[in-house]
């Protein structure tokens, strides 16, 4: 475990949360290495002897030293932006093991990832086929694409993040998948290098992913006898994390499932997954500035806040909070609810959380590593939290705290 108590003190490895406190201030992200490394070490396992590249989600946590960890750990990257793809050149990553997604990207955004040599566009309407075969025509390269196909497969789990059913705006539907397809193999300006889907996030069980990695085999078996042939098949994200009392099924489940479902094909697999390998690798560090009890509720008004993280009250997601140093026996616990700074109602973190907490006293908000940070805003002109990663006994800032004059540097009073 990367976030354990040693001698009274919750840690991060081997680094007291404390420390990092003290060294950097609150509210701040706190990432292990550990935890990236071991999760990805699931992946790499279950996938031995096969051909497969993991391609992380930037979107769940786009820090550059963990784009960069992962770089060195031999993964491409899943992106969704030309924003993101800078991300990923300025961190080391490799332009040509990564995949671009995304419904709208622009003709700039287009445009940025052929000249530095995407490894594959995720091709999400007819539209946007067209438009990829203009530029590249433009622009006299190739452009590698494949089609990200909506199997319209139920993933079970919150609407807001349920991509794989028809009535979402995601990928083309299934039944137009082979005519578009002898579309693109038509234009010499695409090279159809393979196929994928993404029914998802946080997905506990396996089964609806198999599913859908089946109706893509099934696709690619089809248009192989129509004579269109494809490298890869990609699975998607989605694999979902302990938050509370879930039981995700392990990564391994997933992948022997998707692997399943290929069979013999000697097709590349691609796994583009962002929460299972970052989620519980992070915590969000805040602060007790009041303990303010109530008639009916009592509330702990710490430092952090849903500008921070907005999961809880944009999904009502749960994520369990620790006190960093360890109950002391006759400290006056309450059940609480913890909330920020922010006017709002909905700016709580925790509800109905027993906790023995005083001012000054420290809070870890757990499973924090993935869509914390980067869903975070300035609203109520609230300086961005620092990001800290931690090796061993070490820990780096990999992103300084915002300063309230940048806020605002950008902007001008006519006149
Ligand atoms: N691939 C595609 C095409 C995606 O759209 C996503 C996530 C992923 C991969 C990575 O999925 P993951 O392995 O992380 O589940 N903000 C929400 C999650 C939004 C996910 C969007 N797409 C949350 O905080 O739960």
């Amino acid at each position: 475990m990367s976030f354990t108590y040693r001698n009274g003190a919750l840690c991060a490895e081997q680094v007291p949360l404390d420390e990092i406190a003290q060294r950097f201030g609150t509210p701040c992200y706190v990432y292990s290495c550990g935890a990236i490394e071991s999760a990805y070490g699931e992946f790499t396992q279950a996938l031995a002897g096969r051909d497969a590249l993991l391609c992380y989600s930037v979107k769940a946590n786009s820090n550059l030293a963990v784009l960069a960890l992962l770089a060195r750990l031999g993964a491409g990257f899943d992106i969704v932006s030309g924003g993101e793809l800078a991300r990923v050149l300025a961190a080391g990553g490799d332009a040509g093991k990564t995949l671009f997604s995304g419904v709208g990207k622009t003709e700039a955004e287009i445009e940025f990832a052929l000249a530095r040599g995407i490894g594959c566009i995720n091709v999400e309407s007819e539209a946007e086929l067209e438009r990829i075969a203009r530029i590249a025509r433009r622009l006299a390269r190739r452009a590698p694409v494949a089609l990200r196909v909506n199997p319209n497969i139920d993933a079970r789990t919150h609407p807001y993040i349920s991509t794989g059913l028809r009535e979402t705006k995601f990928g083309v539907a299934h039944a137009d998948a082979e005519r578009l397809y002898r579309r693109a193999a038509s234009l010499p300006e695409l090279e159809l290098v393979g196929i994928g889907c993404h029914i998802g996030s946080l997905l506990n069980e396996a089964a609806p992913y198999v599913a859908a990695a089946q109706r893509l085999v099934e696709l690619v078996d089809r248009l192989a006898s129509a004579g269109v042939r494809l490298r890869h098949i990609d699975v998607g994200g989605g694999i979902g994390i302990r938050y509370k009392d879930e039981a995700p099924q392990p990564i391994a489940a997933f992948v022997r499932g998707a692997l399943g479902a290929l069979g013999a094909r000697k097709h590349r697999v691609i796994f583009d997954p962002g929460r299972s390998l970052v989620g519980n690798a992070g915590v969000l560090l805040t602060r007790v500035e009041y303990v303010k009890p109530g008639a009916t509720r009592n509330f702990l008004v710490v430092d952090a806040a849903m500008n921070d993280l907005i999961r809880p009250p944009l999904y009502g997601a749960w994520h369990e909070v620790l006190a960093v140093r360890e109950m002391e026996a006759g400290a006056p616990a309450a059940v609480y609810d913890v909330v920020g700074p922010v006017c709002e109602s909905g700016d709580f973190l925790a509800k109905d959380r027993r906790l023995a907490a005083r001012e000054a006293d420290l809070l870890a908000i757990l499973s924090a590593g993935a869509y914390g940070m980067v869903m975070s805003s300035n609203y109520n002109s609230r300086p961005r939290a620092a990001e800290v990663l931690v090796a061993g006994a070490e820990a780096h800032l990999v992103r300084r705290r915002e300063s309230v004059e940048e806020l605002f540097a950008a902007e001008r009073i006519p006149g």
